[in-house]
């Protein structure tokens, strides 16, 4: 990524208040390290970290956790949240695709959400598998593209294409992230279709949430004319309200996501 690149991300995503819109992915967090059998003792790395979800799923484990993202003010968010919750974890600045830790360094390397970001996804791919000890195990999640958080995606890349950074839909189905690997680097490799529920009260409360905490549309949303901004509104609300399931109050939305977990081969 080059330096520009990697200003403009962190700009992006350091815009709103990320902790109030990522706090909905907690569980795809917990059932991440569930799955990894993540255990007291592992030393565990997650990249793209953001405000700490998939860290501190892993230090409630009594794991040693050590979240890292390309964001200062995303990290002491997290710091703060385990310090609440009585709990210790490590942060480190870094960006996915050039992660300073020394080959071989953890037991498991995680990224909810996260490394899908990267600009170049085949050199993040190299770089979560290097700093993986041999038989160490590797998980992500991704927004599968047909689902709300791909559709998402997709619509902000039509926008706003000048903020669009990486390829997040590709890490989002099983022929995609299989073709970001280098092949034989990860064996025992699981890919899992997983829903989260997005709740919310109205779907016009949803796109308030967006519009004012989530990097990517805030940005987006600064960026466009009056016209641009009405189509962003209605184009996300359209789509929000197209998924919401059941009646009754407020709405909830089926997110479905990609799990992928491996293990480094050698
Ligand atoms: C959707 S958030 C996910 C955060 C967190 N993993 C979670 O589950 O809530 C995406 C995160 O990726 C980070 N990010 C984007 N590009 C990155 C890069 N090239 N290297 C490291 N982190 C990056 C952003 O700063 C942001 O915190």
């Amino acid at each position: 990524m080059t330096a520009s690149t990697a200003a403009r991300s962190r700009e992006v995503w350091a815009a709103g208040d990320y902790q109030k819109v990522g706090v909905r992915l907690v569980p795809c967090s917990e059932q991440l390290v569930a799955d990894l059998g993540v255990r007291p003792g592992d030393r565990v790395l997650d990249v793209g970290g953001g405000t700490g979800n998939t860290a501190l799923a892993a230090a409630r484990r009594d794991a040693d956790a050590v979240c890292s993202d390309l964001v200062p003010e995303l990290l002491e968010y997290a710091l703060r949240r385990a310090e609440v919750e009585g709990l210790t974890i490590g942060t480190e600045v870094a960006d996915a695709g050039e992660l300073p830790f020394p080959d071989d360094s953890f037991d498991v390397v995680v990224s909810t959400f996260g490394v899908v970001f990267a600009a170049d996804p085949e050199q993040a791919a190299r770089e979560l598998v290097r700093v993986l000890r041999p038989g160490g195990r590797l998980g992500l999640t991704a927004w599968r593209p047909e689902a709300p958080g791909g559709r998402l995606l997709a619509l902000l890349a039509r926008h706003d294409p000048e903020d669009a950074a990486g390829e997040p839909l590709r890490w989002g189905t099983p022929e995609g992230v299989q073709g970001i690997f280098d092949r034989g680097a990860l064996r025992q490799v699981k890919h899992s279709e997983r829903t989260v529920e997005f709740t919310a009260p109205s779907v016009a409360a949803q796109w308030q949430r967006y519009r004012d905490w989530f990097g990517p549309v805030h940005v987006a949303w600064e960026r466009l004319d009056d016209l641009g901004r009405d189509a962003l509104e209605r184009e996300f609300s359209d789509m929000w309200g197209s998924f919401t399931r059941g009646g009754g109050p407020g709405i909830v939305v089926p997110n479905t996501y990609l799990q992928v977990t491996g293990v480094k081969a050698g």
